[in-house]
């Protein structure tokens, strides 16, 4: 088939390749000139696990192309994948510009009958208003879809090829068995519903995960005042099939560009509809409160004559160079603001992290030198690299009392504290030095 992508962001990228590595041709449309640029001189914008091989694929069997133009990579599409971004606004409203930009644009556009498969997470009830609004005005009969997307950035290759689940929302049969048919090449369960209901499902399911997180970052509150260790508990009711093991760990919270969005989305899409949703209201405050007590816990530790914290990962996970909403990004912001001094590190996130976090912040690609002369140090991203560091070196550089917060519960205190520090995880109280408040 002749496909449309519309947006080059990780996920119309990832669709792009991987539906060209399906067989289709596939043409990637987006407006930023440098991106293209990029693009041509077959470097991809965006760092995603394994998809730089697909990509060279796709552009060696000539089934990937880039272009600004939408109007004439119309002529030959069938399909046309929407993939732009739907950024929150201050009020946690949905900043749905470019995807009516671009809906706008097709129902001009378009020369022939189009089926338009939205991926960009948009509103509940989006599709049915720019079909009555937008696409009902086009000379040429545009169908929607629904067609949400549940990748995950570092592996969202990995999840295009085995996801849980295909979800289509269309309320026309053959359209919707044309466009399952994108995905004949995948082994999923596909689940075909209505317009409204794809889009509901998209922001249940992240508010879901959000919960579990919130939930059991909680539960690790709770254990620090009773000394028990959330690592046993988190383990042990997972092993109910009901529950599930994942997304039971506790840290810092969740960051990154969607679930902090979408629970915040979510919350003003159910107050808009007159209800309130106190579980998801519950969910975001326990998400950012779990940074200030990160922070509270270093100010607490931190000598009056060093104030000087390391940071250790600026990437709101392992795997990506994305720091939007990253907890690091917060507490480094709060550390300045008690007069702290910070310096800081990430494998790949420093130059991204650079742009949104004020000049006093010291980079350093080496994590030793990082460290160096700080009284305290935050692991703030798992990074496999960080949990492998001598930490018996890098006490060597620092300055008493050698404390270290592990946001992400991903070290082994008995060996740090036989390092010499001061441990100090998220609800691991039984083998940590609990420091005396
Ligand atoms: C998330 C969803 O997992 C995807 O299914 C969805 O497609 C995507 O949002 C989206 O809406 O586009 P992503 O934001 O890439 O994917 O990241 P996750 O791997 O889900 O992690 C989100 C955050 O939760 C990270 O900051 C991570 O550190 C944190 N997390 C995750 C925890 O704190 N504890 C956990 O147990 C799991």
């Amino acid at each position: 088939m002749e496909i449309t992508v519309v947006g080059t962001g990780y996920v119309g990228m990832v669709a792009a390749c991987c539906l060209a590595r399906s067989g289709h041709t596939v043409t990637a449309v987006d407006k930023d000139q440098e991106k293209l640029e990029q693009l041509r001189q077959n470097v991809l914008p965006i760092y995603e696990k394994d998809l730089d091989y697909i990509f060279w694929e796709a552009l060696r069997d000539n089934r990937l192309s880039f272009t600004h133009d939408l109007a004439s990579s119309l002529e030959q599409a069938e399909i046309v994948i929407v993939a732009v971004g739907t950024p929150a606004k201050t009020d946690g409203r949905i900043d749905l510009s470019q995807v009516y930009e671009v809906a706008s644009d097709l129902a001009i556009l378009a020369k022939k009958p189009l089926k338009v498969v939205m991926k960009s997470t948009v509103p509940p009830g989006f599709g049915q208003s720019v079909c009555e609004r937008v696409f009902s005005r086009s000379k040429f009969k545009i169908d929607y879809v629904s067609n949400p997307e549940f990748l995950r950035e570092g592996k969202a290759v990995q999840d295009w090829y085995f996801p849980d689940r295909i979800v289509i929302g269309c309320n026309d049969q053959e359209v919707s068995k044309t466009v399952a048919n994108l995905y004949h090449d995948l082994a999923a369960p596909i689940v075909f519903m209505d317009v409204t209901s794809a889009e509901m499902v998209k922001y249940a399911s992240n508010a879901f995960l959000a919960t579990k997180i919130s939930f059991i970052n909680e539960i690790a509150n709770l254990c620090e005042r009773l000394g028990t260790d959330i690592d046993i508990i988190a383990e042990t009711i997972g092993m109910d099939k009901r529950i599930g093991p994942q997304f039971l760990k506790a840290g810092l919270g969740y960051g990154g560009s969607c679930f902090p969005k979408d629970t915040r989305g979510l919350d003003y899409i159910s107050t808009s509809y007159g209800h309130c949703f106190s579980l998801l209201k519950a969910v975001i405050e326990v998400n950012s409160r779990q940074r200030v007590l990160a922070t509270r816990k270093i100010l607490q530790a931190l000598p009056a004559d060093n104030k000087k914290v390391a940071v250790l990962g600026l990437a709101f996970k392992p795997g990506t160079n994305d720091v939007r909403e990253a907890p690091a990004l917060d507490i480094i912001d709060q550390l300045l603001g008690e007069g702290v001094e910070v310096t800081a590190c990430d494998p790949i996130a420093i130059e991204n992290a650079q742009k949104k976090l004020p000049s006093a912040v010291v980079f350093n690609q080496n994590p030793y030198a990082t460290c160096r002369d700080c009284s305290a140090v935050l692991l703030a991203t798992e990074w496999e690299e960080y949990v492998a560091l001598d930490w018996n070196q890098i006490k060597g550089v620092m300055k008493p009392p050698f404390f270290l917060m592990d946001g992400r519960n991903a070290l082994d205190p008995i060996a740090i504290k036989q390092a010499g520090f001061r441990y100090l995880g998220i609800g691991r109280s039984r083998n940590q030095l609990v420091p005396e408040y």
